[in-house]
C-alpha cells in the first residue's frame, strides 16, 4: 500500500473509532466504558492484520507486540491514549496509536533489532476519576492502589470499573515493564496549540512537557431561600467560587508562560431559587518551570483561602496531580530529528504519556500541526499531507530505532 493510500486508512480509522462513544452525537470516551470494548476489538483486529499480537492488561491498555527475531528481550514502544475529554475531537491521542500501527504495516517486511510495542493507553486524561496517567503509571510500575478505592460521579469505584471491564485489579503489577527492557518510547501527538501552524510547519519535534498541578477545591457556606434571605445573610459559596475563577485569570495573565485553568465548577444544591451552598472547582495550573508553578499554585490557594475566610466559608482542597516538567531524552530526540528530517522544536503545553513515560525509559515526541490550533474540541483537525509526513516519518524512525 502507497503511503498516501496508507495515510488515507489512517485518516479512515480516526473516523470510525470517533464513532465509540458514551454520548450519541459526540465523543466523549472515558475510561474503562463500554465503547472502549468496541474500541479494543477494532484496534485489535488492525494489529493482527500489521503483524502484530494484541493483548489487554489488567489496566485496560491494549498492546501489540510485534516480536524481536532474535530472542534480545528489549522492547521498544510507540503509543497514545484512546480516552477522551468530553465532547472531544477525533485526533487527540488515538491519532499516534492508529500511526503505530500503519508504520508497522508498512514495515512489515523489514527484519528490526528489537521487538516493537505499539500501546493504546486507557487513561489519559484523567475524566472519569479525576486522576490522569492511570494507564502510563501501570506500564511504568507506578500506579497506586490507593486510586482503586476512588469513586467515579455514579460511585463506581475504579476497582469495580477494571473488574466490569472483565479484568482483574490485583494483576495491575503485572503490566509493568520489567527495568531496562523498554529500550525507548515514541509518541506522536498533535500539538493541540497554535505553534507549527503560525510557523507554517507540518511537524515539529517536542523537547519538553511543561509541569502541571490539579487541585480540587471546595467552598461550603449555606445554602438558603433565594427570596427570603438578605443578601447581608448569605454565605454564597458560589460567588467567592466566581471572585476565586477571576483571580486565577488575573494571575495567570499577570506571569508570563503561565497557564491556568478552572475547567468544571460543580454547584450544590444547584436549583435557581437557592443561595448556592457548596461550589467544587477544578484547578489546573501548568508552567515550563517547576518552581514558578509551585509558586503560583501557592498564591492561589492563599487567595482562596483569604475569600473564604472573608466570607464566612469553609475551604477543602484536595491535590489530584503534582507532575513535574520533563525533558525529552536528548539522544533519542535527535535521532527522532535526523530520521524524520524535522527541524523545528517546540515545548508542549499539553500533557503527555511520555511525560510518565520519561521516568522509565528515554521518551521522544513528534508533534503534527493542529489547524486552527484546536483541541479538546469536536473541530479539532488534521491535514492529510501533515498526517503523510508523520506517517513517514515514524516508518523512518521505527524502522531505524528498531533495526
Ligand atoms: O491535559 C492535558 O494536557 C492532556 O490533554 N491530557
Ligand atoms: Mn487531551
Ligand atoms: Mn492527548
Amino acid at each position: 500500500m502507497d503511503l498516501d493510500s496508507l495515510t488515507g486508512e489512517v485518516l479512515e480509522r480516526c473516523d470510525l473509532l470517533a464513532r465509540f462513544t458514551e454520548e450519541p452525537g459526540r465523543l466523549t470516551r472515558r475510561f474503562l466504558t463500554p465503547p472502549m470494548h468496541d474500541v479494543h476489538r477494532t484496534l485489535s483486529a488492525w494489529m493482527l492484520e500489521a503483524g502484530l499480537q494484541p493483548r489487554v492488561d489488567a489496566i485496560g491498555n491494549l498492546i501489540g507486540r510485534r516480536a524481536s527475531p532474535s530472542n534480545d528481550s528489549h522492547v521498544f514502544a510507540v503509543g497514545s491514549h484512546v480516552d477522551t475529554v468530553p465532547n472531544a475531537g477525533r485526533y487527540d491521542g488515538i491519532l499516534g496509536v492508529v500511526l503505530g500501527i500503519a508504520a508497522m504495516k508498512a514495515l512489515a517486511g523489514r527484519s528490526l533489532r528489537h521487538a516493537i510495542d505499539v500501546i493504546a493507553f486507557s487513561e489519559e486524561e484523567g475524566v472519569r476519576y479525576a486522576t490522569p496517567f492511570l494507564g502510563s503509571r501501570a506500564v511504568c510500575g507506578t500506579f497506586d492502589p490507593v486510586l482503586l478505592t476512588r469513586h467515579d460521579a455514579t460511585g463506581i469505584t475504579m476497582g469495580r470499573a477494571i473488574q466490569d471491564f472483565g479484568l482483574d485489579p490485583t494483576d495491575i503489577p503485572d503490566a509493568a515493564y520489567t527495568a531496562g527492557q523498554l529500550r525507548g518510547y515514541f509518541e506522536i501527538h498533535i500539538e493541540q496549540g497554535p505553534v507549527l501552524e503560525a510557523l507554517g510547519l507540518p511537524l515539529g519535534i517536542v523537547t519538553a512537557i511543561i509541569g502541571q498541578s490539579r487541585r480540587m477545591l471546595r467552598f461550603t457556606g449555606r445554602a438558603g431561600h433565594a427570596g427570603a434571605q438578605p443578601m447581608e445573610l448569605r454565605r454564597d459559596a458560589l460567588v467567592a467560587a466566581a471572585c476565586f475563577i477571576r483571580r486565577v485569570e488575573q494571575i495567570a495573565q499577570a506571569t508570563p508562560d503561565l497557564r491556568a485553568t478552572v475547567g468544571n465548577v460543580i454547584v450544590e444544591p444547584g436549583a435557581a431559587n437557592v443561595v448556592p451552598g457548596m461550589a467544587t472547582l477544578t484547578l489546573d495550573v501548568r508552567h515550563h518551570d517547576d518552581v514558578v508553578r509551585l509558586d503560583v499554585l501557592a498564591r492561589l490557594l492563599d487567595e482562596a483561602n483569604g475569600l473564604a475566610d472573608d466570607r464566612g466559608l469553609g475551604l477543602d482542597s484536595t491535590a489530584i496531580l503534582d507532575q513535574a516538567a520533563v525533558p525529552c531524552d536528548v539522544e533519542l530526540t535527535e535521532r527522532l530529528a535526523i530520521a524524520t528530517g524535522t527541524t523545528h522544536r517546540l515545548v508542549s503545553g499539553a500533557g503527555h504519556d511520555a511525560m510518565i513515560m520519561a521516568s522509565h525509559c528515554p521518551m521522544a515526541m513528534l508533534f503534527v500541526r493542529s489547524p486552527g490550533g484546536i483541541s479538546h474540541h469536536p473541530d479539532e483537525s488534521v491535514l492529510h499531507d501533515d498526517v503523510k509526513a508523520a506517517l513517514h516519518s515514524t516508518i523512518q524512525f521505527l524502522g531505524e530505532r528498531g533495526a
